[in-house]
């Protein structure tokens, strides 16, 4: 029962198995066609690079295709539909049109010897063999020099900008063969990742206009800068530039709380400040008290006032110093707060001046200075414990290591290694043993006899 269904089983698997393989062999008689005719043209492959070639007017262009193998003739075709045979470009009956210096691998390719206008475009190498043909094709690309960038802005000598919202700046490139590539300069800075940069086909073909727009906030900063939109492309030896200076509208820049240290009581002591603004200011005075909240005096600037003398120095590019000169300075004066006020068409902004005799606090280190030279040097501490730390933790470990690989664990190796074999050997013998037993009885007991004894011989002296 058991054998007979073991073989109705091996019948079934070898009938499955030939359905199998018939079947393969049905799906293979197809695609042998195939396999037959790729195998032919093997012998015939095309050589052929797809990627566009970018060439200036005037420069060669280098129109490569080989083929390998039986090649009846072959024939490169443009765009327009006119048609080079290889053979008549290499007896040279077209002028402008030779054969490549090496033609190795290259068999089919022609050179252009100056390329004009008229072979941008699709360019086809036809390869005629043996009943077939085969084919390559190519963009060519000759290149438009690009027109002039032209910043999109209304006042050619300056753009203006709010120092607080973002600004669109546009630079434009009617036309250029492939489409130019615009950065974006402040000043010296690459400002080009705020940038983002349009390209849309003009009626002919391959040519591109290019719209790149710079959507970025100008800081007070940047007040006085150039602002420059720069296009390089392959028929420029030097990117071509269109510029503009920044004015930057903002307004008074707000900074902290100011004090001017070692004002010597009884001299005459002129209070500089520095602030920037603009426009400029429309209006800017003085004013102090007993707080900043509470100003008791308010002296214009500029203007004189008893003891007091205001003027305003004009910096360029927005920077102003306000000046207050207090004549025959007094132990009041330094407990008086002062403000400035300065206001233009963007606001008005309060400066708080402090006046004092005393000497400026040692190296006038911030607060924020302070913690974070502490906070350097408690990482500095850090770093250096957990590095000796770590060394000795390594050096220790090393030691140990060392230390139990001789003392404890090599001898401990060497006994369970030696255990192991003691072991195998017991084990052998026991083995060998139990079969002498059984042998003895069948009466060949004595030569295995020995042999044992001889096992057993060879333990004792490993044991030894
Ligand atoms: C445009 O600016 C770039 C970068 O500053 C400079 O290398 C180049 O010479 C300028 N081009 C012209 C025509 O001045
Ligand atoms: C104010 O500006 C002038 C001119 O740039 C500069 O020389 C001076 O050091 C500035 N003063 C302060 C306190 O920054």
């Amino acid at each position: 029962m058991c054998k007979c269904s073991f073989v109705r089983v091996a019948w079934l698997a070898a009938c499955l198995a030939l359905a199998s393989t018939q079947q393969e062999y049905d799906v293979n008689q197809p695609t042998g066609d195939v396999v037959f005719n790729s195998v032919r043209s093997a012998d015939v492959a095309l050589i052929f690079d797809k990627s566009e070639i970018v060439v200036n007017p005037g420069e060669p262009l280098y129109l490569d295709c080989g083929a390998r193998g039986d090649v009846r003739s072959c024939i490169w075709e443009t765009e327009g539909g006119e048609i080079y045979q290889v053979q008549d470009v290499y007896e040279n009956v077209y002028t402008g049109l030779t054969k490549p210096e090496n033609t190795n691998g290259n068999e089919c390719g022609i050179v252009v010897n100056s390329a004009t206008m008229e072979h941008h475009g699709h360019w086809t190498c036809k390869v005629f063999v043996v009943g077939n043909s085969l084919v390559g094709k190519k963009n060519v690309i000759v290149t438009v020099k690009p027109t002039s960038p032209v910043l999109e802005i209304d006042d050619r000598r300056s753009l203006t900008v709010n120092g607080n919202s973002e600004t669109p700046v546009q630079c434009s490139v009617a036309a250029a063969r492939p489409a130019v590539t615009i950065r974006w300069f402040l000043g010296n800075r690459d400002v080009t990742v705020s940038a983002a940069t349009e390209e849309t086909p003009a009626d002919r073909g391959g040519i591109y206009k290019s719209i790149s727009v710079l959507r970025r906030s100008f800081e007070p900063a940047d007040n006085g800068k150039v602002l420059m939109c720069s296009i390089s492309h392959k028929t420029l030896l030097a990117p071509e530039n269109a510029t503009v200076p920044l004015n930057v509208i903002f307004k008074p820049a707000e900074q902290p709380l100011t004090t001017f240290y070692q004002i010597s009581p009884g001299s005459d002591y002129e209070v500089r400040f520095n602030f920037s603004a603009n426009p400029p200011p429309i209006r800017q005075e003085w004013r102090f008290g007993e707080s900043f909240d509470n100003p008791a005096k308010i002296v214009a600037i500029p203007s004189v006032d008893g003891r007091y003398t205001t003027g305003l120095e004009e910096l360029g590019t927005g920077m102003y110093t306000a000046k207050l000169l207090i004549t025959d300075f007094m132990e009041d004066d330094a407990n008086m707060e002062y403000v400035l006020i300065v206001e233009n068409d963007m606001g008005e902004t309060p400066y708080k001046v402090r006046l004092s005799m005393n000497e400026a606090p040692a190296e006038t280190l911030s607060g924020g200075a302070v913690a974070g030279i502490v906070i350097v040097l408690l990482i500095i501490i850090v770093a250096l414990c957990a590095a000796t730390y770590a060394r000795y933790r390594q050096m220790f470990c090393f030691a140990s290591r060392a230390e139990s690989k001789a003392h404890i664990q090599d001898p401990e190796r060497n006994e369970t290694d030696n255990g192991t074999a003691n072991d195998a050997i017991k084990a052998s013998t026991d083995q060998v043993n139990g079969k002498t037993d059984s042998r003895v009885a069948n009466g060949n007991g004595n030569l295995e006899q020995t042999h044992v004894d001889e096992v057993n011989n060879e333990k004792k002296n490993t044991d030894v």
